[in-house]
């Protein structure tokens, strides 16, 4: 894809699953990669490995993103790996399911809100500073969700989390427009990862979830890091504000299983 060769790209949540994934591709497609990991080095020692073995340049970031006072420490050792970033992915999350009855004193929405939704606006804003201080564009991919628009039980503060991602990222391509810098999100539905594996592929599960999407199968994180790659390549200049859905056509359907 067009203007990916030696892209700086910051990758979040690189350690596994769709991180891991869009590792991989944009390797592949010769960008220089910062990878962010919070608690599983085994799983960022793969990722390096994968990525180098593709040829990439690569360095590696740690930061729980839970604490949101070392973010912009964090940003600033990300953004000096390279000597600038031209691309962020705001790829980390957690997936956390709760009902309000149980969520005692909101400390499961609020962890989810600030590893899913004030982290990524903070380095965003970051990324946007330095990105305008060097006098430079840039691109952001905000790793959403389907539940961002349509959802189900359990889902309140990852759906609030996700659709909070959605709205961020439409009003910071507006304000961030004239400075060359473009923010599109990335809405996947379900794809399978180290972390889901061992449910998604039990064949009563298999069946509940490919059966309601058109496309009758899942997502994989390599599909997920070849519309990362379209995000942040030539091909989208002029793309921005927009959420893009990648979901087998699962919430075109309008069928979501019931959990
Ligand atoms: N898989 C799907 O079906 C799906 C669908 C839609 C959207 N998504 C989104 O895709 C993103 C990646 O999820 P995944 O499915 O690939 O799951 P995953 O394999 O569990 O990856 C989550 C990543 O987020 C990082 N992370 C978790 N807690 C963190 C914290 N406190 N501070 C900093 N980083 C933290 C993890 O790092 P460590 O493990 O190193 O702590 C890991 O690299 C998430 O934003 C998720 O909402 C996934």
């Amino acid at each position: 894809m067009k203007g990916l060769q030696g892209k700086r790209v910051l990758i979040t949540g690189a350690s596994s699953g769709i991180g891991a994934g869009m590792a991989k591709v944009l390797a592949g497609y010769g960008c220089k990669l910062v990878l962010h990991y919070n608690a599983n080095q085994a799983g960022i020692e793969q990722t390096l490995q994968t990525v180098t073995d593709l040829g990439a340049k690569a360095k590696v970031v740690r930061c729980d993103f839970a604490d949101l006072d070392s973010l912009e420490v964090f940003f600033e050792e990300a953004w000096q790996q390279f000597g600038a970033l031209d691309a962020l992915v705001n790829n980390a999350g957690i997936v956390t399911k709760s009902t309000a009855l149980k969520d005692s004193g909101a400390r499961q929405f609020n962890r989810t809100l600030a590893i899913n939704l004030q982290a990524p606006y903070l380095l965003s804003t970051a990324f946007a500073k330095h990105c305008i201080a060097a006098k430079q564009g840039g691109r952001i991919v905000n790793n959403s969700s389907i539940h961002g628009q349509a959802t189900c039980e359990w889902f309140s503060a990852y759906a609030a989390s996700k659709a909070g991602l959605d709205a961020i990222s439409k009003v910071q391509a507006v304000e961030w427009g004239q400075h060359g810098i473009n923010v599109n999100v990335l809405a996947p539905g379900v794809v399978p990862v180290e972390r889901t594996n061992h449910i998604l592929h039990k064949p009563e599960m298999a069946e509940k979830w490919t059966s309601a999407m058109p496309t009758g199968r899942y997502g994989t994180v390599e599909e997920m890091g070849e519309a990362t790659a379209y995000l942040i390549s030539d091909l989208t200049a002029w793309m921005t504000g927009q959420v893009i859905t990648i979901d087998g056509g699962l919430i075109a359907r309008g069928n979501y299983p019931r959990r």
